[in-house]
């Protein structure tokens, strides 16, 4: 039997890509395994994704400007190998409107406007009409903070040209803005197939000079593992990877701020074990794919249970504040 075969897929902007050492760290452990591993640009057009056992979906990070074309890629891998994590979850993580569905599901989360592309939005009349002095506004597909910018009452009129701006193409979303992003910090925490493994406090970038702390590896209370697990309950299945981010509301109140389950850095560098566990589970799926290449005793994706859809995010409700179209979905 030929040596299992992976595929990481990865992304070819080097200013993006050179960031991050999770994909190398795991190519070299999943190397020590015997599983032959390539690292990939997901979009390189020379590379047959027919030919790994498994494709693992890992710094896929420059999709946010091509969401449809990264789909289209997504399905079409799942259609010719095992898709890691599956493309129904890829599909449902890629638009933050997923906060929606889990906030309908009873996951508390940051209020949020939701602005379709080409609404026309005053955002002095939305600031006004929901009492927020200051906003974060933030592209509805997004990843490593494109696009997000902070505005205050001072800095309305270059906010309101960004946003008008963004919404010319892309969908967007406005929250009021938490000083616990960069006071407390955003945690992230890791799953590897369900089990939590370690957590970081992100640094907050948006603004300059705010931070003090900076990205750290830190523990997490049992409140705040007990808040991940119970978000990723509402998933119709364990991912192999997922990255919960969370931060406290002005009321001190733990809300989700990111369900990560495309392409989340895992800070493997910081965390031996959980570096072990997904090795681990990556080789032992691998191998696993390729016995049923193998025996072709199976169809390729019997693993994703048919009937079991991830429940679409219902349609945006439109709410008219201050006169402009604006849809009110994530207030508590
Ligand atoms: N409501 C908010 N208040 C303050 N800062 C925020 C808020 N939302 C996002 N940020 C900052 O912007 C960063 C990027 O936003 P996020 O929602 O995590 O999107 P992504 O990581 O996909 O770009 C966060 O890590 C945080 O530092
Ligand atoms: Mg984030």
């Amino acid at each position: 039997m030929p040596q299992p075969h992976l595929a990481i897929a990865t992304c070819a902007q080097p200013a993006l890509y050179s960031q991050e050492p999770d994909d190398a760290l795991l190519q070299a452990a999943l190397h020590q395994e015997g599983i032959n591993t390539d690292l990939v640009p997901w979009d390189d057009p020379t590379y047959d994704w027919s030919r790994p056992d498994l494709v693992l979906l890992r710094s896929t990070w420059d999709y946010p400007t091509r969401p449809a074309a990264f789909l289209e890629w997504v399905e079409g891998v799942s259609q010719v190998t095992t898709l890691c994590n599956p493309a129904e979850l890829v599909r449902w993580n890629l638009q933050k409107t997923y906060l929606l569905d889990l906030h309908l599901r009873g996951v508390p989360t940051i209020p949020t406007v939701w602005l379709p592309a080409q609404s026309p939005v005053s955002l002095t009349s939305l600031m006004h009409a929901h009492n927020w002095s200051q906003v974060v506004i933030k592209p509805v597909i997004g990843t490593s903070s494109r696009e997000a910018h902070v505005v205050s009452a001072q800095t309305v009129e270059t906010g309101q040209r960004h946003l008008s701006r963004l919404l010319e193409r892309e969908a967007v979303m406005v929250q009021p803005f938490l000083p616990a992003f960069y006071a407390a910090g955003e945690r992230a925490l890791i799953f590897i197939n369900g089990v939590f493994t370690h957590a970081m406090r992100k640094r907050f970038t948006l603004m300059e000079g705010l931070d003090q702390a900076g990205q750290q590896s830190i523990p997490v209370s049992e409140e705040e593992q007990a808040f991940a697990r119970e978000v990723l309950s509402r998933l119709p299945r364990v991912p192999l990877y997922a990255r919960v981010d969370l931060v406290r509301d002005h009321r001190h109140t733990l809300v989700l701020n990111e369900l990560e389950i495309i392409e989340p850095v895992l800070y493997l560098s910081h965390a031996h074990e959980a570096l072990g566990r997904l090795t681990e589970e990556v080789s032992r799926r691998t191998r696993q794919a390729q016995q049923r290449q193998v025996t072709q005793t199976e169809p390729l994706h019997q693993h994703v249970r048919q009937g079991q859809r991830m429940q679409e995010a219902p349609p945006l409700v439109v709410d008219g504040v201050g006169g402009s179209s604006v849809s009110l979905l994530s207030r508590r």
